[in-house]
């Protein structure tokens, strides 16, 4: 079966646009619903595809949006939680919201849960969500611990067909991973970063999105969990020195140890306006996020075969990816 008509929660995110303009130029028509209709202004381009302003947290707007449609794809997820506390190895059943924050538990537990009861009610079958790489109920951070949480709702939902996916760090035009770097790298003389030996296996935004795509009508993948990583294996200072390099500015980068680090994200918490880097991702750093099989073999039902970083990186972290050429001209326009 094609799946032609699909909701897309959390598509106005960095892997969310690139996942709906792929299934809009697949020819299927996508709804993305968004808390602020400005925050899908990109795809309001693609005919296909409608940004509708609602509030997914409401179950009667929630089914109002499933109606009639084929399938939809989970991209709800949110990196800091001014309430998540380090409390690994607390018995089963301590709740949610001991075990990590209000924040995690509303979008990665909540919006999963309310997803498979609307799903049921409007009789949406095929459910794609994307977790994270190292999600783990007992897991060193609250966003991992939430993560695996908001799994397993999907996952023992009953009457539903449900595909998951683990990405590692997700790289691509527009990223908060590289690019953070990359601007960090150009305002000051170094870079001062925890756990620089922490090993990652970034993928490609498009990859990640191909995978998707194609296990959407992909009866294999109904009821599987997949890793979702590209070819390589780095370090994280690894990655921020090729980072600022790319962005040409090439910088020491210097690891830090785990107080100094601690006490640093702590500081970037205390200051005013979005979080840059938090003491609960410094404890996602604990483990490597890297494929638990090496060398990593993409299932063959998902026909990936993950790009390297290298080259496309260096593009969009150079200033001269299109996207980002088209960022700089709106930016220009005040658009
Ligand atoms: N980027 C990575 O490297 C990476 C790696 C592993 C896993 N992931 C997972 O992949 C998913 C997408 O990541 P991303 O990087 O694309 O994230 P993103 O750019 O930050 O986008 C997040 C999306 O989630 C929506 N959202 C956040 N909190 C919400 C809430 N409480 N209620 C409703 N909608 C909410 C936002 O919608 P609005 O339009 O309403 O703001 C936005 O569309 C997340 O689940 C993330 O955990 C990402």
């Amino acid at each position: 079966m094609t799946y032609k008509n699909i909701l897309v929660l959390g598509g106005t995110g960095f892997i969310g646009q690139c996942l709906v303009d792929l299934l809009a130029a697949q020819g299927r028509r996508v709804c993305v619903p968004t808390r602020r209709r400005e925050r899908g202004r990109e795809l309001l381009v693609l005919p296909s595809v409608e940004v509708v302003e609602a509030d997914i947290g409401d179950p009667a707007s929630l089914a109002a949006l499933l109606a009639g449609r084929d399938a939809v794809i989970n991209l709800v997820g949110i990196l800091h939680d001014s309430g998540a506390a380090p409390r690994p190895g607390m018995p089963a059943g301590t709740p949610a919201t001991r075990r990590y924050g209000a924040a995690f538990a509303a979008a990665h537990v909540d919006v999963p849960r309310r997803l498979v009861t609307a799903c049921r009610e409007q009789a949406v079958e095929r459910v794609l969500h994307v977790s994270a790489l190292g999600a783990d109920a007992d897991g060193p951070s609250a966003y991992l611990r939430s993560k695996a949480d908001g799994e397993r709702v999907i996952c023992d939902a009953p009457g539903i067909a449900a595909t998951v996916f683990r990405p590692s760090v997700v790289f691509g035009s527009g990223d908060h991973f590289l690019n953070l770097f990359a601007t960090l790298a150009a305002w000051l003389p170094i870079l001062l970063i925890g756990r620089p030996q922490t090993r990652m296996q970034p993928v490609w935004v498009r990859d990640l999105a191909g995978a998707i795509s194609t296990a959407l009508d992909a009866r294999a993948t109904f009821g599987q969990t997949y890793e979702i990583c590209g070819p390589t294996i780095y370090t994280l200072q690894e990655l921020v020195q090729f980072a600022a390099r790319a962005a040409g500015h090439p910088r020491p980068v210097v690891g830090l140890p785990d107080f100094l680090a601690q006490a640093l994200a702590l500081g970037f918490e205390l200051l005013p306006g979005p979080t840059l880097l938090s003491r609960d991702n410094l404890r996602s750093l604990q483990i490597d996020n890297i494929a638990s099989v090496q060398p990593y073999q993409p299932a063959p039902e998902l026909a990936l075969h993950p790009a390297p970083l290298e080259p496309e990186a260096a593009l969009f972290l150079a200033g001269m990816h299109p996207r980002t050429r088209y960022d700089g001209f709106r930016a220009r326009a005040r658009r």
